[in-house]
């Protein structure tokens, strides 16, 4: 994927609009059920960033136009540490594209295969990022609804960040989610009991499910319940009557967390960071110091290889049809090809012709460098006109000094003044009465 493409002097107007033709494609790194992800560097900034894309066409016969909008939707409204965050939307005829923080370090569903168990104490600082962030995501209105191993990424410190809003709904106050949306195994209870209609809907509970059915997964190396994409939903709502095995070896504090977690009633279940931080097996993880990650994982991803299957690359350079790097020939041949026929007028488009159209009008394109300008230019004008203010105000001041300074001036002046006069009037007075003495000795 890179070789070709990393040898072509693109050029592109580095003052327009952020797209394709900003990005250095250097290899492919990872691969949904709905988009694939490769590393990019950004030509002017230098900067390496993950670029996940979905080709339209699939989208459009998967039914699935609505999420991708959506999630570029939820992307653009929210940052923060532990999830990966979007820099930069945009599309072309064939894909849409997502640029998002670069992780490292590998998905966990990755290392799970690597290694099979993760030691507690690293298990206990991701359940706290994790939730962290799930608790931000509530603050939001938030539901992620497919929160596994597959997209829990790591960073080169070992940090968590969840990534993958392609399913993720935002509920309105008091609002319930209803639709089965989610990966089977790690699906709460209640999302199976609404599709039977045993239940109203669910809500923000479902994600900390999911972490618990993922904590497990990491300590044991397989997960609590025997779930698979095939289980029917009577067999997956009978397995949740039986009890789940915790391994003694386990501390107490963990069991209890992860009893808590995987807490079929979502009213009695932990689902709000406030519940989980009291637990005292946390209490040692002060959760500003964990915000700032000055907790230190036990677990630091290889630096020295790439933390993902290396058959992506390959997949990329061999199998696919229409592979990234030959994008802009593809293209070009395309657009000449359309410009050679008549142009079609709405009636004359096929169903797919007509869908296409409509994502070009709905996809917001996005682009944090922008977000992040206008901000700073914001404070820039907003301190300039502090210090404005504050100028008039010293200005206020000082003028205030100086015409107190030329009134207590002008009054020294004055009185000055009136005691020269009063100092001549004396002088007067006394020769007056000098004059007046004298008068009387002569008379
Ligand atoms: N920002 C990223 N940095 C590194 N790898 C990533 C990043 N985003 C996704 N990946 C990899 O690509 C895979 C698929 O991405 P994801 O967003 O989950 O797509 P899908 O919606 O198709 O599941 C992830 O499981 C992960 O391995
Ligand atoms: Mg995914």
């Amino acid at each position: 994927m890179g070789g070709g493409h990393s040898a072509r002097k693109a050029s592109f107007d580095a003052e327009g609009e952020v797209d394709f033709d900003h990005f250095q494609i250097l290899r492919a790194i990872g691969k949904g059920s709905f988009g694939k992800v490769c590393i990019v560097q950004k030509k002017d900034t230098k900067k390496m960033y993950a670029m996940k894309y979905m080709n339209k066409q699939a989208c459009i016969k998967k039914d699935a136009i609505r999420n991708v909008l959506r999630e570029i939707d939820i992307l653009q409204r929210i940052e923060h540490p532990f999830l990966v965050n979007l820099w930069f939307a945009f599309q072309d005829e064939e894909d849409m594209f997502m640029v998002v923080d670069l992780l490292m370090g590998g998905d966990l569903r990755y290392h799970i295969q690597q290694e099979i168990k993760f030691d507690e104490e690293r298990v206990r600082l991701y359940i706290v990022e994790i939730a962290m962030a799930q608790d931000y995501l509530r603050s939001e209105h938030i539901i992620h609804r497919d929160i596994k191993p597959d997209n829990i990424l790591l960073d080169e410190e070992g940090h968590v960040h969840i990534t993958d809003f392609n399913i993720a709904t935002v509920l309105q106050e008091g609002q319930l989610a209803t639709s089965m949306s989610g990966t089977k195994p790690y699906m709460a209870p209640e999302v199976f009991d609404t599709a039977v209609d045993e239940c109203p809907g669910y809500s923000y509970p479902v994600d900390w499910w999911s972490l618990g059915i993922c904590a497990y997964e990491m300590l044991r190396g397989k997960r609590p319940y025997d779930i698979h994409s095939g289980t029917s939903l009577e067999d997956i709502r009978q397995g949740f009557t039986v009890p789940i095995s915790y391994s003694s070896s386990w501390n107490e504090g963990m069991r209890n967390i992860l009893k808590q977690l995987l807490t079929v009633d979502p009213a009695e279940r932990i689902s709000t960071f406030e519940d989980l931080k009291s637990h005292p097996f946390l209490s040692d993880l002060d959760p500003q110091k964990v915000l700032r990650r000055e907790f230190k994982p036990t677990f630091v991803p290889a630096k020295d290889h790439l933390n993902c299957d290396p058959t992506f690359e390959l997949e990329e350079m061999i199998i696919e049809a229409k592979p990234l790097h030959k994008k802009k020939k593809r293209l070009a041949k395309q657009n000449s090809k359309r410009e050679s026929q008549n142009n079609l007028s709405g009636m004359d488009m096929d169903p797919l012709q007509l869908c296409l159209e409509n994502i070009n009008d709905e996809f917001k394109v996005y682009n944090r460098e922008d977000v992040q300008r206008e901000k700073q230019e914001k404070k820039r004008k907003e301190k300039l006109k502090e210090l404005q203010k504050f100028g008039e105000e010293l200005a206020f001041d000082s003028n205030k000094t100086e015409t107190k300074k030329a009134e207590s001036k002008k009054s020294a002046g004055t009185s000055r003044k009136a005691a020269d006069k009063k100092a001549t009037d004396k002088k007067d007075a006394k020769q007056l009465d000098i004059k007046s003495s004298s008068k009387q000795e002569n008379i």
